[in-house]
């Protein structure tokens, strides 16, 4: 009796868990699509895709939550568009993935339960889709990291209501900064990453009201001013703007009080000095102003600094520069 009780409710547990069968095979179908024994060994079809790697489900459903496919140069071709029949999916992630190509399939549309879609480190190419705007607002955050993908950024990301996080770091992009990015979204804690790409224009005048935590542009072709990223009063801890053609004067610049941490201005063509308001920074940790056109006395509270990091400037001087000639 013990025994059928106990058999009885065993049985009951890996029901409740189990793999709902449409995503088991969907499951199955994905791995078809790509080459043969590319796929680890768990992902035999005779048992529970809950226990396969890559997969998490919600015990309560059994439905996949989370595919996340990383670290598998046997994975060769598209993204398989039946991804998009995983309608629970929360998490999609593929990543270091080398011999995955083509573009974002258009069906990821149709996953509208997710919340982070990444896909990174891949050889996926094509543009940026504008469509990736109308996924839903639970959708929290877009990373397309080092891919290869080309085109401009779509202004409808900025259509995206709950949209924190938005890195596109390591492709082909051209074209401006749309303004209308994180335009609606009303989270506060936004982070952003466009770095290493082939970004031209100015960083947009509507930056200033974005509540951003993290901002990095390095590496890219920016012009003109960036003293909308800065403010006294703004909570951002990093600010990464290296090796652009940024031509502003840091003299007006009011940097962040409570948060600011991480600052890299360093190879762009940045004028004036650096503000004695910087000593009223914390936490300031790492301050990177080398190789632009800054002039006069180096603020004391950065003699710590080491002092490659004001090199190659118009007229620094100062600890940890040699000292002014004259008064300054
Ligand atoms: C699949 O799993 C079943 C049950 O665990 C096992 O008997 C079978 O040998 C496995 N098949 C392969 C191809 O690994
Ligand atoms: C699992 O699914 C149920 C029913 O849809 C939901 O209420 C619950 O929040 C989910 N659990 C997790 C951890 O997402
Ligand atoms: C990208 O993926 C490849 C292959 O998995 C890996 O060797 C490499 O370290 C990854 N690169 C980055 C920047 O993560
Ligand atoms: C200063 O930076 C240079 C160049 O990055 C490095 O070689 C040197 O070790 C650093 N010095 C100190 C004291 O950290």
């Amino acid at each position: 009796m013990a025994n059928i009780l106990t058999l009885l409710i065993f049985t009951l547990v890996s029901l409740s868990s189990a793999c709902h069968k449409h995503d088991h095979q969907t499951l199955l179908s994905i791995m078809n699509s790509f080459p043969p024994n590319s796929f680890p060994a768990t992902w035999n079809s005779s048992s529970d895709c809950c226990n396969w790697d890559y997969i998490q489900c919600n015990a309560t459903t059994g439905r996949v939550d989370v595919l996340q496919i990383t670290d598998n140069a046997g994975i060769a071709g598209p993204i398989p568009p039946s991804i998009s029949r995983l309608s629970a999916l929360q998490f999609l992630i593929l990543r270091d993935l080398p011999n995955v190509v083509g573009s974002i399939p258009h069906q990821l549309l149709r996953l509208r339960n997710l919340q982070f879609l990444i896909i990174s480190n891949t050889s996926v190419s094509g543009a940026i889709p504008s469509f990736l705007s109308k996924f839903s607002s639970n959708l929290l955050a877009i990373n397309l990291n080092g891919n290869k993908l080309s085109g401009p950024i779509p202004a409808s990301l900025g259509d995206l209501a709950s949209l924190s996080l938005l890195y596109l770091s390591d492709n082909q992009l051209s074209g401006s900064i749309p303004d209308t990015l994180f335009r609606k979204t009303k989270v506060s804690h936004i982070q952003l990453d466009l770095s290493d790409n082939k970004l031209t224009g100015d960083i947009p005048k509507t930056f200033d009201d974005r509540k951003f935590i993290t901002v990095n542009l390095a590496n890219n072709q920016l012009t003109g001013d960036a003293s909308v990223l800065f403010g006294k009063s703004k909570l951002v801890s990093d600010i990464i703007l290296a090796s652009n053609k940024l031509t502003f004067d840091l003299s007006k610049v009011e940097f962040p009080v409570k948060s600011l941490d991480r600052v890299d201005i360093s190879h762009n063509e940045i004028y004036g000095r650096i503000p004695s308001q910087i000593a009223d920074v914390a936490g300031l940790q790492y301050l990177d102003v080398s190789y632009n056109r800054l002039c006069g006395k180096i603020p004391k509270k950065l003699a710590q600094f080491n002092s490659s990091f004001f090199a190659h400037n118009k007229c620094l001087c100062g600890a940890p520069l040699p000292s002014c000639k004259q008064e300054m």
